[in-house]
């Protein structure tokens, strides 16, 4: 059983952003797997690795498609600080990580659910779903 999942109540109306949503808890999944089942450090840093690329990549599709819409311009500032900062934090767990200090504990995963999955997707991303189906011509 996944220790998080992705619920359809979470849709952005976005196939595209959705998806990625899904795979991020995909990806907090397999780090929750990996903790508790103890694998090899290169194993752990392989999966923190790919959630910061693929934090990044969500992001950056993100804030593209909130542009391309009718998403008032101070929402989206506050959401791409917002963004910035998340992604500020999930490199510093990486770092905290490869320098050896400190291991990958359930607080780390308690804040990816919390704050990263589910506080920020269904407050902020959940802003801009209205906008989803109006796009420029
Ligand atoms: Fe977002
Ligand atoms: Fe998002």
């Amino acid at each position: 059983m996944a220790f998080v999942d992705w619920k359809p109540e979470y849709t952005v109306k976005s196939d595209t952003l959705d998806h990625q949503h899904q795979k991020m808890f995909r990806i907090v999944n397999q780090l929750h797997e990996a903790i508790f089942a103890h694998k090899a450090k290169d194993v752990m840093g392989g999966i923190i690795h790919d959630l910061v690329t693929y934090t990044q990549t969500h992001f950056a599709e993100e804030e593209q498609q909130m542009e391309s819409s009718h998403f008032p311009p101070q929402l989206f500032q506050a959401h791409k600080t917002a963004h910035e900062q998340l992604v500020r934090q999930v490199r510093e767990i990486e770092q905290r990580y490869l320098r050896g200090e400190g291991n990958m504990s359930p607080d780390v995963l308690c804040f990816l659910v919390g704050e990263w999955l589910l506080k920020h997707i269904l407050s902020m991303d959940k802003q801009y779903a209205p906008y989803m189906n109006k796009r420029e011509p």
